[in-house]
């Protein structure tokens, strides 16, 4: 018998107050993605969500229609959920919903929005954060928080399936969209990495941009069973880190959104608040482990809400590989 996101909610997070509002939190977060998800099927509605607008947001993006939409969606579902305070990539500022509260919302409304007009998978990726008196008379320290502070975080996929990834805090678990159930089913009970990676990902038309330490690391992998590695390597970048993550979650590998010598790049494009930090709490709760390179990215306090980070994640083995590149000073 197929478990439903509610019943496993129901078993996780009924301990006190703040893990029942995380996981009507999360309930919420799941309406609104099948209201994002439907929008994005309506195949009259695609060419018009991916157009872009004549602005940007606080990280420098071009914003696209669906980029808004689905941060109003969010927005609401925030506000239903009686969230303290809501951080969006397509807000400048946190937003105060509710001064009592005592959760703050992390939320990329839209990852991936380069490949809205092409078909290709997206998501939503959320991180829940506790607030504490001390964060009350400054909405935004509540999101300069470390990640291994997170109660729950995770991501859906807007792809042929409509997915979620969820971790919280006991391991990482996938649940999948049925339209016959009418809500969230267990697809995955619980994630764990292989081991032994033979995929990256990164961006390698940056080549020329990056530090010694990861074109050294690339080459490595190039080089396949000829070279130090003595195999073959693929690779794959979609452009969407969800469906990358995802990828990795369930086959393995890596992926890399190094620093580069662009400007404004030195610490890559991926942002640690809503973006690296809730990916790393899900890949390390399934086994793997995620680094800016060298560092542990949940042990990172970041200093503003858009902060960018560099961002390694992946299986354990490959990961702490490529942390022995970025210490040689080559
Ligand atoms: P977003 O669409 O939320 O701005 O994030 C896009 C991110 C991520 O999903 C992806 O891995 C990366 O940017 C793609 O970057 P490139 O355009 O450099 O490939
Ligand atoms: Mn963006
Ligand atoms: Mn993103
Ligand atoms: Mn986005």
């Amino acid at each position: 018998m197929t478990s439903s996101l509610d019943a496993y909610l129901g078993s996780q997070c009924d301990s006190d107050p703040t893990r029942r509002q995380v996981a009507e939190t999360i309930r919420q977060l799941c309406a609104a993605s099948v209201k994002v998800r439907n929008t994005i099927t309506n195949g009259s509605a695609s060419e018009h969500l991916g157009a872009s607008r004549d602005a940007m947001n606080a990280g420098g993006d071009v914003q696209k229609e669906l980029d808004v939409v689905a941060d109003r969606l969010f927005l609401d579902a925030a506000k239903a959920a009686g969230i303290a305070y809501f951080g969006s990539e397509e807000q400048d500022e946190a937003i105060v919903i509710d001064r009592d509260g005592a959760l703050a919302l992390a939320i990329d409304p839209l990852d991936g929005s380069s490949n809205i007009e092409t078909n290709v998978s997206i998501g939503t990726i959320f991180s829940i954060l506790p607030v504490t008196d001390a964060h009350r008379g400054d909405p935004k320290s509540a999101f300069l928080q470390p990640g291994s502070r997170q109660l729950a975080a995770g991501f859906f996929i807007y792809g042929p399936q409509l997915l979620l990834v969820l971790s919280v805090g006991n391991g990482t678990h996938v649940f999948i969209f049925s339209s016959s159930f009418g809500g969230f089913v267990e697809l995955i009970g619980s994630v764990s990495i292989p081991e032994r990676a033979s995929e990256f990902a990164i961006n390698a038309s940056n080549y020329r941009h990056w530090e010694p330490q990861i074109r050294s690391y690339i080459d490595d992998c190039l080089a396949g069973a000829e070279g130090p590695r003595e195999r073959d390597f693929n690779m794959r970048w979609i452009g969407s880190m969800v469906a990358d993550c995802y990828r990795i979650l369930v086959r393995g590998g890596v992926f890399l959104y190094p620093g580069d010598a662009r400007k404004g790049y030195a610490k890559g494009r991926l942002r640690h608040v809503y973006e690296a930090s809730p990916v790393a709490f899900c890949v390390e709760h399934a086994g793997g482990s995620a680094t800016d390179g060298l560092h542990r990215i949940l042990d990172i306090v970041p200093d503003s809400l858009h902060a960018r980070t560099s961002l390694v994640f992946g299986g354990k083995r490959e990961v702490a590989r490529i942390a022995r590149y970025m210490a040689d000073p080559a």
